[in-house]
């Protein structure tokens, strides 16, 4: 089987097992992984007030690895990439790919696998760079919110973290849900909000099956 139908059994077999986690249908498609990784610039522009040295990247539910080859391509020499996946059966692909897949196995000593939940990770002003593919629509208010502020904590002052959401997911689904779900669908958007409000830059991605809205926000200096 070639390797992007192994990418695509491997996620849809998510997709069915862990529906809430995963998300989506198939992994995302080339276009919305360059929005993603727009700020994972080759020449380190981009940043803010971030000096051009070796930068830290974090993605956040890579997956099958899909935005992560955009992320890979755009590395500089000294730039290092964390990985956090909840998955185990996506941990132990990219594993593999960072074994066997040539672009990754380039980038493999300065590339780590964190086999864990994004919110456990020690919360410290890490991160250069931040790239999230979780599905935030799918969680409680309480679990966006926490996602939210672990990105928040974990993001350099000057730093950026980029996020998608399907477009017009919530409007859509609430159409469809009983009052349960409406009301949760309404909460999540106004725990999103409220990072919005740190928006630097929005990317409409039509060719992605559903289209994405990529938001990119800026984090300042933090409080002492
Ligand atoms: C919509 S998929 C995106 C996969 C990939 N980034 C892509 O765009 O094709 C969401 C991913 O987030 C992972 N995930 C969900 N909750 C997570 C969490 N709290 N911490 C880390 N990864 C998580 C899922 O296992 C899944 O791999």
């Amino acid at each position: 089987m070639s390797k992007g139908l192994s990418e695509y059994r491997v996620f849809w077999g998510e997709f069915r097992r862990n529906f809430h986690t995963t998300g989506a249908l198939a992994p995302s498609s080339r276009y919305l992984a360059r929005a993603l990784a727009r700020f994972v610039r080759v020449d380190g522009s981009g940043n803010g007030r971030l000096g051009s040295g070796p930068r830290r990247i974090l993605e956040v539910g890579p997956g099958t690895g899909a935005v992560t080859r955009e992320i890979v391509r755009r590395l500089g020499p000294d730039d290092t990439l964390d990985l956090v996946e909840l998955n185990a059966t996506f941990v132990e692909m990219l594993r593999r790919r960072l074994e066997h897949d040539k672009s990754f196995a380039a980038v493999a000593p300065r590339v780590r696998i964190i086999h864990d939940r994004v919110e456990s990770l020690p919360l410290a002003p890490t991160y250069d760079v931040i790239i999230s593919g979780l599905p935030l629509n799918n969680f409680s208010r309480e679990s966006v919110e926490s996602i939210l502020e672990a990105l928040e904590a974990l993001v350099k002052p000057g730093g950026t973290v980029s996020f998608f959401e399907y477009v017009a997911v919530r409007p859509m689904r609430r159409l469809v849900s009983g009052r349960k779900e409406r009301d949760r669908l309404r909460d999540v958007g106004e725990a999103l909000q409220s990072s919005l409000k740190r928006e630097v830059r929005r990317d409409c991605v039509l060719a992605n099956l559903p289209p994405a809205w990529v938001h990119h926000l800026r984090f300042g200096e933090k409080e002492a």
